[in-house]
């Protein structure tokens, strides 16, 4: 059986974040919540243009509207992936074959890890590994490890001419409402969703580090001249709202790994959407 995945029903467009630089938004329900999470990606602009990350398979389509919305196939120089998962590599194959004229920007764990998967183009690709960077032209890009990831593969990606920070699993929260910015969400909220993904769903080996340590690999992604974050499970943080969610990423070590829904959970959420049979 072939697996079909669900197109998204909540469509957001592409939005504007900084110059040059567009979101690409993806909203994902949460299951048996009524909460959202986005699957956000990126598109530099300028001499030489850049996709940051792919999207998801189940966006496919619209994915790839997006992104040819706002460049044309053959302009665009660069496809970075920050790391091997499906919803940061799920139109990989896609972007590559659209964009002939493009090198891919990954590291060498992510082609050992996501062969598996993908056929590597060996003679397109740019090994970019965290503290290292590559020009496109009218900037260079930095390539730096967030604080908070899932995959051994992850760099973030700075761009200093914009100050704008991808920050790929970092920040990754629900909302209530796919329509809310972070300035919406009420602080604790903000706070709870912060660790409850942090913690249960992207790096729960975060309550194991010593937090003197973390503390200052925290601070040396805080002190880059970030005026604007870019996530992949968040909305755009912007102003004050930056240090706000360093301080809170800088605090997970210590906080209590959150209970997670459990079999009978699973046995509710199944009971409340089953059919009933004739
Ligand atoms: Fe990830
Ligand atoms: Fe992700």
């Amino acid at each position: 059986m072939t697996f079909t995945p669900i197109a998204p029903t909540t469509y957001v467009p592409p939005s504007l974040v900084a110059k040059d630089t567009y979101v690409i938004h993806q909203v994902q329900p949460a299951l048996g919540q009524p909460l959202f999470v986005y699957l956000n990606s990126m598109v530099i602009l300028g001499q030489q243009p850049v996709i940051v990350d792919t999207g998801t398979p189940a966006n496919r389509e619209q994915w790839l509207k997006d992104v040819f919305s706002l460049v044309e196939p053959n302009d665009v120089r660069w496809i970075y992936l920050s790391h091997d998962d499906v919803d940061h590599t799920g139109n990989l194959d896609q972007a590559m074959e659209a964009c002939p004229n493009a090198q891919l920007v990954c590291n060498w764990a992510m082609i050992e890890r996501h062969t598996n998967c993908f056929d590597f183009p060996l003679e397109r690709c740019r090994w970019v590994m965290d503290g290292e960077s590559f020009d496109i032209g009218d900037r260079t890009l930095h390539a730096f490890r967030p604080p908070v990831f899932d995959s051994p593969t992850t760099r973030g990606l700075f761009d200093p001419s914009t100050g704008v920070f991808w920050a790929v699993d970092t920040f990754a929260t629900p909302l209530p409402d796919p329509a809310m910015g972070i300035a919406d969400l009420d602080p604790d909220f903000w706070e709870f969703g912060m660790a409850l993904f942090a913690l249960g769903a992207v790096s729960p080996w975060l309550s194991m580090l010593d937090t003197t340590k973390y503390g200052r690999f925290v601070d040396t992604v805080q002190n880059l001249d970030i005026t604007t974050v870019a996530a992949c499970h968040s909305p755009v943080i912007e102003g004050p709202y930056i240090e706000r969610a360093f301080t809170r990423i800088r605090q997970l070590p210590t906080i209590d790994p959150p209970m997670l829904p459990d079999q009978s959970v699973l046995d509710q959420i199944i009971a409340a959407t089953a059919h009933p049979t004739a």
